[in-house]
């Protein structure tokens, strides 16, 4: 995965989701400055913007997949977890989007703001998909292991 060399953050899973959703409005606004500069021909200010955006993705999607992922695939198994893993296979996807964007930044107008709607696209499906359905489903299971936790 993109995301290996990053420890993931410790914080609760609570929190850890409070960030993450906050992450993906920052992402939206960073794929949204790649876009603008590009479109100005300001190729160095987007691939600043392109840097930033690719660290925060690798360190947030470290983070989706070694407390999320696996606290899900931990409760329901994989079968249980198809849909929540199929969501997590457009890491990998998105990824690669982003390293096409940032080689075109500085070479094809035309071809860049082709990969650059798909990425931005497939992004926002993505983020939509974990804040409606992922993130509930695990914070649900988290706070059912709290409970019992505490009742024990
Ligand atoms: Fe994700
Ligand atoms: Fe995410």
């Amino acid at each position: 995965m993109a995301g290996d060399r990053y420890a993931p953050r410790k914080m609760d899973l609570a929190e850890l989701i409070g960030v993450l959703e906050e992450e993906h409005r920052t992402m939206r606004r960073g794929l949204a400055r790649v876009r603008d500069t590009a479109s100005k021909g300001d190729y160095g200010e987007a691939s600043v913007a392109l840097r930033q955006l690719d660290s925060t993705f690798k360190q947030h999607i470290a983070d989706e997949e070694s407390s999320i992922l696996r606290l899900l695939i931990d409760e329901l198994g994989a079968k249980g977890a198809e849909r929540e893993i199929r969501v997590f296979q457009q890491h990998r996807p998105i990824h690669k989007l982003m390293q096409t964007v940032g080689e075109l930044a500085s070479k094809s107008a035309r071809e860049l703001g082709t990969e650059q709607g798909k990425l931005e696209s497939l992004f926002t499906e993505h983020t939509i998909l974990e804040e409606e359905n992922v993130f509930p489903r695990a914070l649900g299971i988290f706070k059912g292991r709290s409970q019992q936790h505490q009742s024990q």
